[in-house]
């Protein structure tokens, strides 16, 4: 085979995990090939970045783009500016992004614009909420795709909904379940929860930070929930960044346990032994339905209607109130749960398959 030019876009704590195991297949597979990794620098502190790039073992990034923060405009706009580039200079033959970040929709156009096609993994999600900034990207990823890797039927047939061609559609399964089982040993043998004084199945985690719920006046309401929660059963809040600019003032909620984003290894041995999840993130809901802990996710909706179906996934709605609920979940014991289809750890493998064969 011709020595062959791929190129990996990632940028941001999520796509770390989506991507990972796709670049390790390929490269396994496509040992003659370039590999080229892009870090948007999208997300740059230390434990929304390095760590995940270490304990996911992903390569060195080839490029660093070093965009940062900003607005929408702005954080888009560099990343444009800066991926084109290197795109040019990089000759690629196939190229790939990841779920629905605004360094995935830069990518997206730089690509397309180029010429240069492009598989966009975690493709099909829609939330019909198009005040999500993640919902235009991910229609803008999934609109100029030429592979569009889906993780379950619903988002296969949001694509078809769309009119998506069938032959740009593929249904893999969940790259992040390949990741979450690939490294299951390791987290499983690090029991945080324990060295943190917790006492496995008895204790709530928390992780929210989506602008509609940590932008407004909403994030008091649910601070003071928590805090009502936490005098029934322990709450570890590993804090966002963009949340822990929005909290005024910790010392109001006394009983909440507030640290800093943990690692990979350590987020997903607390959530495994979680007695549930209260959550806003995407590939939480993913994982927690995966791993059989109750989830509770505090949107209006969700675009994995999967985990609510076939997982352990409840959505409340944004109403604060509801946070009482999950008290009773803490002690119920992991919930009677199916793992949805493909969700078996080779997603990334299907993946390969259909790359290898198209670059023959
Ligand atoms: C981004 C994604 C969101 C994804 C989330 C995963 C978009 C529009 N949003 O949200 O879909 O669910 O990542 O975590 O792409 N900050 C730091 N350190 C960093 C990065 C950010 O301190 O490494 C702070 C900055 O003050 C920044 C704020 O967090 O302004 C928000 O960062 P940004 O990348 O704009 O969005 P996220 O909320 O992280
Ligand atoms: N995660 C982590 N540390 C944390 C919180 C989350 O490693 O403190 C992991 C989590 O296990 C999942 C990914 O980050 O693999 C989800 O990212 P995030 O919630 O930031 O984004 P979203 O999925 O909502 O886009």
């Amino acid at each position: 085979m011709a020595q062959h030019r791929l190129l990996y876009v990632v940028g941001a704590r999520p796509n770390f995990v989506k991507m990972a195991p796709v670049v390790a297949e390929l490269r396994r597979r496509l040992p003659d090939a370039v590999h080229v990794l892009v870090h948007t620098g999208q997300h740059y502190s230390d434990e929304l970045s390095e760590i995940f790039i270490d304990q996911l073992e992903l390569p060195e990034p080839t490029h660093r783009l070093e965009t940062g923060s900003g607005s929408h405009g702005e954080q888009t706009a560099r990343v444009i500016e800066r991926l084109e580039p290197v795109v040019e200079a990089e000759r690629l033959d196939l190229a790939f992004v990841a779920g629905d970040v605004n360094s995935t929709l830069a990518a997206a156009l730089v690509l397309v614009k180029l010429g240069v096609p492009y598989g966009h993994v975690e493709s099909g999600l829609r939330s019909f909420d198009r005040s999500m900034p993640e919902e235009i990207n991910r229609i803008v990823a999934d609109e100029f795709a030429d592979h569009l890797f889906a993780h379950s039927e619903d988002a296969v047939e949001n694509l078809r909904r769309e009119g998506i061609e069938p032959e740009r559609i593929h249904l893999v399964g969940n790259t992040m379940i390949d990741t979450l089982c690939r490294l299951e040993p390791r987290f499983r043998e690090l029991g945080l929860a324990e060295r943190l004084g917790l006492e496995p199945g008895r204790f709530v985690l928390v992780t929210l930070h989506r602008p509609a719920l940590v932008d407004g006046p909403v994030l008091h309401e649910v601070l003071d929930q928590l805090q009502a929660l936490a005098q029934c059963v322990p709450v570890l809040f590993p804090v966002h960044p963009r949340t822990r600019q929005r909290i005024a003032d910790e010392s109001r909620y006394p009983d909440v346990r507030f640290v800093a984003p943990v690692g990979y290894l350590e987020f997903l041995s607390l959530e495994a032994d979680a007695g549930a999840v209260l959550t806003d993130s995407g590939g939480v809901q993913e994982e927690t339905t995966f791993l059989g802990v109750p989830c509770f996710t505090l949107r209006p909706g969700t675009e994995r209607p999967v985990t609510t179906r076939l997982g352990t996934n409840v959505v409340l709605g944004v109403d604060p109130s509801r946070i009482a609920d999950v008290a009773d979940a803490v002690g119920a014991g992991p919930r009677a749960h199916d793992v949805p289809p493909l969700w078996d750890g080779h997603a990334s493998e299907r993946i390969a398959d259909i790359v290898v064969e198209r670059l023959r």
